[in-house]
């Protein structure tokens, strides 16, 4: 049996002796778009955190396609296929919209410090990535005054520019007017599905991840309570008492939790 692209083995961390994460453990298959989902301070930057080499695990494996690679820097584990996006988005306001595509092409080429001359060089590959996520017309845009669901697309092109086996999206639909998440997670499925790649993401609208999810984890208060398909998830008692006192998640319609 192949290895699954993503093993998090019974991972935990403390901050000055309160637990954030105790022993969690999932995987994440090629292709698969796993959901963790949790109250707010349930653990799952943490979780991430961990995963992308930001944070020291206390105790735990985190593998990549069988690899122990628990501790390794983020810049390690990104040229090892590892690409994140943010729960609070990070481009370069200064630069365009190409530039920023542009920064994370040369950066996986080690060749930062040409931009200038590297800006004919890989133009084409520039508008090509930017119109996977439908940015192409705005590639002249100061991303400062990018709307913010915008912002969101050209950080998803920044991190799928090494065609990563493992992305991770933290709130990827935050901020994000209704009509425009279901878009952005649209293409990260059709992306998933395409190139195998395993999709990680936290969320907290609950149309965002019964509509796009295989797969959902539960954090609470740092443990892992619920794993399942949306279907189980969303019928499990001890999911609707954490979130909503007992109601049926099934009634949320484009809320938040
Ligand atoms: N660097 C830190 N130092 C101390 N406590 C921290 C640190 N980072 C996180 N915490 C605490 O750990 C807990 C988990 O935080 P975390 O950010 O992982 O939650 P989250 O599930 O991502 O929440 P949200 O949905 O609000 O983003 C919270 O109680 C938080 O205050
Ligand atoms: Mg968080």
């Amino acid at each position: 049996m192949t290895a699954p692209v993503l093993a998090v083995e019974e991972i935990g961390k403390s901050f000055k002796g309160f637990r954030a994460v105790e022993r969690a453990s999932f995987t994440v298959d090629a292709g698969e778009l796993l959901a963790l989902i949790g109250p707010n301070g349930a653990g799952k930057t943490t979780t991430f955190n961990m995963i992308n080499g930001q944070l020291l695990p206390d105790h735990g494996h985190v593998r990549l396609g069988g690899e122990d690679v628990t501790g390794w820097p983020p810049r390690a584990l990104w040229r090892a296929g590892v690409a994140r996006t943010f729960q609070i988005t990070q481009t370069f306001a200064s630069m365009s919209v190409a530039e920023n595509l542009l920064v994370a092409i040369l950066s996986r080429q080690k060749s930062a410090g040409l931009l200038a001359a590297a800006g004919n060089a890989h133009a084409d590959e520039v508008q090509t990535r930017l119109a996977e996520v439908g940015m192409a017309h705005a590639a002249d845009t100061l991303c400062s005054v990018l709307a913010y669901g915008d912002l969101k697309r050209v950080e998803l092109a920044i991190a799928l520019v090494d065609d990563p086996r493992l992305l991770l999206m933290d709130e990827p639909t935050a901020g994000m007017a209704a009509r425009e998440r279901g878009a952005l997670m649209r293409l990260v499925a059709e992306r998933a599905r395409q190139r195998r790649t395993a999709v990680l993401f936290t969320e907290h609208d609950m149309d965002v991840v019964f509509g796009h999810a295989d797969r959902v984890v539960v954090m609470n208060r740092g443990r892992l309570i619920a794993e399942g398909t949306p279907e189980e998830v969303r019928a499990s008692p001890i999911v609707r008492e954490i979130y909503l006192g007992g109601e049926a998640i099934s009634a949320v319609g484009g809320g938040g939790i």
